[in-house]
């Protein structure tokens, strides 16, 4: 007899095994093609045992968990960020070690945009690092057309008002100048589609290059372009740690639903907010 502690959701054992990221196991399951002892199961809450029951995906046998691998990649402009393209234009896929690998991308970065991008067979990892409430904070270091006035950086830190709703305060660092152009450094961390270009656009200064420099607790560092590495047991120890459950944290007020980290922004903090009241 399996107690009700020791099962799983089904979508969760499907990512651990390596085969996709959480939501694609979810869809997996909704169209019918995974059976859990003969039965096909389309419901999403589904726990299983994984060591007991057997799990079967389009008729066959769910591997064992494969361990887990972090990689990243400095992905070059010109290249899509994902493992195929509908549209024929160059991949990720080739700059891998091993396309055997079956590691998947965690987010996007855009076809023309460069950086830090982090590929996992973990797809519990993936899904947190993506969701918004894990508030992992991603820099970019952008050329923009112009220089930002005082006025707009102030704007950045606030928040614009997107056509997708208001943006959250985003951190802002000017980091050189060039000519008619200049270099700014910005932290947020959603990831809406084309944020940052669309913020610095609605400011008047269309973005000329975007680079990912910081991803949560991972930095690119001096890796060369179109290069990949395995991440080191500290760096993949310290991704991990968005899993750990929820704290108390004195920031927190008991809202919070993961431990911060110095790479997760506070969730009722914001960039400019102070200490809340106690
Ligand atoms: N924001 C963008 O506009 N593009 C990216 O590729 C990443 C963040």
């Amino acid at each position: 007899m399996v107690h009700t502690e020791e099962k799983i959701r089904l979508q969760k054992v499907i990512a651990r095994a390596g085969i996709s990221s959480r939501r694609k196991a979810e869809e997996l399951i909704q169209s019918g093609q995974v059976t859990v002892n003969g039965e096909v199961i389309t419901t999403l809450g589904t726990r299983v045992d994984p060591a007991h029951d057997h799990i079967k995906i389009s008729g066959k046998h769910l591997p064992a968990p494969a361990p887990d691998m972090f990689l990243i990649l400095n992905k070059p402009a010109g290249v899509v960020s994902t493992l195929q393209d509908p549209e024929g234009r160059p991949t990720i896929k080739h700059m891998l070690p091993k396309p055997s690998l079956r590691l998947f991308p965690v987010g996007r970065l855009d076809f023309d945009s460069e950086g830090l991008l982090l590929l996992t067979n973990n797809g519990e990892v993936a899904q947190a690092c993506l969701h918004p409430s894990h508030h992992v904070l991603k820099t970019y270091l952008i050329k923009i057309k112009g220089v930002l006035e005082d006025t707009e950086i102030l704007q950045l830190k606030k928040g614009l008002p997107l056509e997708d709703g208001q943006t959250a305060p985003a951190k802002v660092r000017k980091a050189g100048k060039a000519e008619a152009n200049s270099w700014v450094e910005i932290t947020i961390h959603e990831g809406r589609k084309h944020q940052v270009k669309r913020m610095l656009e609605y400011l008047g200064h269309p973005v000329i290059r975007l680079k990912r420099i910081q991803f949560g607790p991972l930095n690119l560092g001096n890796l060369p372009l179109g290069a990949s590495r395995f991440l080191t047991d500290k760096e993949a120890n310290a991704l991990r740690q968005i899993l750990v459950p929820a704290e108390k944290h004195p920031r927190s007020r008991g809202t919070r639903t993961t431990k911060p980290a110095r790479w997760a922004e506070s969730k009722r903090g914001s960039t400019t907010r102070r200490k809340p009241k106690t």
